[in-house]
């Protein structure tokens, strides 16, 4: 893996909160290839165990300050965390906010209390672009309105209002990196994205172009964007956990504070989405047009600008057919099919 050879962590320990994850799995998968030891906090009620393969795991729910405390206390020397432990179904939010904010406001706050107390000054936490909510202006930037209309995306803009606090009183040091679409897998098709209920749009299209489901439901086709459907920025998830590499480094370097968009600039319809499944994989998606689901926004698609200039970030395997065919090859590894290559 190239991030190895130019971001070397040295032997550091790394905190991974939900690290057993989709995202927090490529986290602490590049993290080992940069020199480092991940350790992942997890409770594995969404993550896999089969997905910490590159350093321990403590299996703990970040809620139970005790068991949080004596987690901490077994890597002294850990250099910083990274946190992505959170629940994200948009669609259950709604349902269930008590839960939500539970997971993800009252887990952040004492993960942050912890961290203080085990004198861990530094912090990589996982927003979302959902915390911007409904903006007719096209490419978001980081200064522009946060005004996010899911419980979700309230829930994570509250951890980040939160995080502004801790490092203005108690100087923590912190990237928030607010990630679009994450998609796509590992390139050797050990890990990827294994959500249940699935609910996003590539590996449900996935299941159907294999046969595995019946005909997608194409949610909205009277959107006023190019082709009728949402458009939405699809960052490979291994461009996001590069992210997080560079954020260690300039931290490492003296970076204090940033909020940083993670996306590639490239806004793609759901129709876009389907065609290039259909023709990386050589099975076309069966689809049905369905009426709009209920929270989606038209269009979504990122200011690159910040993450090169706080990071240096540019995506590097984020171009459409990439993500298509690791994730397609993630996918066939769990059914036992044939590559696209
Ligand atoms: N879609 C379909 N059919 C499906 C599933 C999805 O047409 O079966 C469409 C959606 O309506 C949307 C697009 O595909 O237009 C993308 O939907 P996803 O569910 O894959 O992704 P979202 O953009 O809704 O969600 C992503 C992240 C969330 C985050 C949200 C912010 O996965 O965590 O962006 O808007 F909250």
């Amino acid at each position: 893996m190239d991030t190895a050879e130019h971001h070397k962590l040295d032997g550091q320990d790394i905190l991974v909160v939900g690290g057993a994850g989709y995202i927090g799995s490529h986290v602490c998968k590049m993290i080992h290839a940069a020199g480092g030891r991940p350790i992942t906090i997890d409770n594995l009620s969404c993550g896999h165990e089969h997905a910490v393969k590159w350093g321990p795991l403590e299996r703990i729910d970040i809620r139970d300050r005790e068991a949080l405390d004596a987690a901490l206390s077994r890597w002294p020397g850990a250099s910083c965390v990274v946190h992505l432990a959170s629940s994200i179904e948009v669609g259950i939010g709604e349902r269930d906010p008590a839960n939500f904010y539970s997971n993800n406001v009252v887990g952040a706050l004492t993960l942050l209390d912890a961290m203080r107390a085990a004198e861990i000054d530094r912090l990589i936490f996982s927003s979302t672009c959902a915390t911007y909510g409904e903006t007719e202006t096209m490419p978001i930037a980081e200064d522009d309105p946060q005004q996010p209309s899911s419980v979700y995306g309230k829930t994570k803009l509250a951890v980040e209002h939160m995080i502004q606090s801790y490092h203005a009183a108690y100087g923590l040091n912190y990237v928030t990196l607010r990630y679009f679409n994450a998609s796509g897998a590992d390139a050797d098709a050990e890990i990827g994205e294994e959500h249940d209920p699935e609910t996003h749009l590539i590996p449900i299209a996935m299941q159907a172009a294999a046969g595995r489901r019946g005909p997608l439901k194409l949610f909205g086709t009277d959107y006023d964007t190019p082709d009728g459907t949402c458009v939405r920025d699809y960052i490979h998830v291994n461009d996001i956990a590069r992210a997080h590499i560079l954020a260690m480094k300039q931290m490492e370097s003296g970076l204090t504070r940033a909020e940083v968009n993670i996306g590639t600039g490239v806004g793609t319809s759901n129709r876009e989405v389907l065609a290039s499944i259909g023709r990386v994989t050589g099975h076309p998606v069966p689809y049905e047009d369905a009426p709009r689901r209920a929270g989606d926004l038209s269009r979504l698609y990122s200011d690159e600008g910040q993450a090169k200039k706080v990071l240096g970030f540019t995506p590097r395997y984020s171009d459409m057919d990439t993500i298509i065919r690791s994730a397609w090859n993630f996918h066939n590894s769990r059914w036992g099919e044939t590559r696209a290559d």
